[in-house]
């Protein structure tokens, strides 16, 4: 009865409307998949086989993939209709960055890949939505070790510049071609190399990461050359 109501009225909504109810109503199942996968894979409820074991995590790892893209896709229909709310508290910048790059140090092994963070000066709280900027954090170094090549390297740092503090993440890796630069912070960009070497990834990423930049006062930017790799910055005003 309900389906069916909502479909007689579907005209009268716009799509980004629909795209935030679809997204809203698949984030409690997935999750509860996600939790039910997680118990059986700890083995709590009796042991599993080898091959068991192999096709669960599988299922996990999708069941995640989906998780992160109704995420973004939520998060773009509130940037589309400028809903995008910031709840603000003093943040050391600092501490965000090493558990984004704790939590990515897996990624990175086993892509072969060089973490470092630099950072010179004793930094001021920054008034920041944390959660938010940390989405941001993450994209990015994400994006550096995921178009990176074996062996490659990805340097995090962070200083201070006038009234404002620089986040940058620099790597080796595939880079990006003059033809495709414009592109890059557009909704559902992905190059063909990034396909290939990263079959996930919505290409939604930068798009929702530049709005909240900038939503925060701040400024996002890149420089890239093809096959050489990519440096990807962005600055926040130090008093908001
Ligand atoms: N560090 C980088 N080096 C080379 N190409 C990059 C880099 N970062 C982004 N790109 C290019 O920009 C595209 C868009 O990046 P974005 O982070 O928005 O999406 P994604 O990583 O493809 O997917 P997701 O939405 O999961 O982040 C990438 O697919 C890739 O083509
Ligand atoms: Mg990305």
């Amino acid at each position: 009865m309900e389906k069916r109501y909502f479909l007689k009225n579907a005209p009268q909504y716009k799509l980004a409307e629909i795209i935030s109810v679809v997204s809203h109503q698949l984030k409690t199942p997935l999750s509860s998949i996600k939790g039910y996968l997680e118990v059986l894979l700890s083995e709590d409820l009796g042991q599993l086989n080898k091959q068991q074991k192999e096709y669960l995590k599988d299922v996990l790892e999708n069941t995640r993939q989906m998780i992160d893209l109704v995420r973004d896709l939520l998060d773009v229909t509130i940037i589309e209709v400028n809903r995008i709310e910031f709840k603000k508290s003093p943040t050391d910048l600092a501490k965000i960055i090493k558990k984004s790059m704790k939590e990515f140090s897996l990624l990175a092994r086993a892509k072969n890949c060089d973490l470092s963070f630099e950072t010179l000066n004793e930094f001021p709280l920054l008034n920041i939505d944390s959660i938010k900027i940390k989405q941001v954090i993450d994209n990015l170094i994400d994006n550096a070790i995921s178009y990176n090549k074996r062996k490659g390297e990805v340097k995090v740092s962070l200083f201070k510049k006038g009234k404002k503090v620089v986040f940058c993440c620099k790597d080796t890796g595939i880079g990006i071609s003059e033809g495709e630069k414009d592109k890059i912070f557009t909704k559902f960009y992905r190059s063909e190399e990034a396909i290939a070497l990263a079959t996930r990834g919505s290409g939604l990423g930068l798009f929702i990461s530049k709005a909240i930049i900038e939503k925060s006062g701040g400024k996002i930017w890149f420089k890239s050359k093809k096959g050489k790799g990519s440096v990807f910055c962005f600055s926040l005003p130090i008093k908001s």
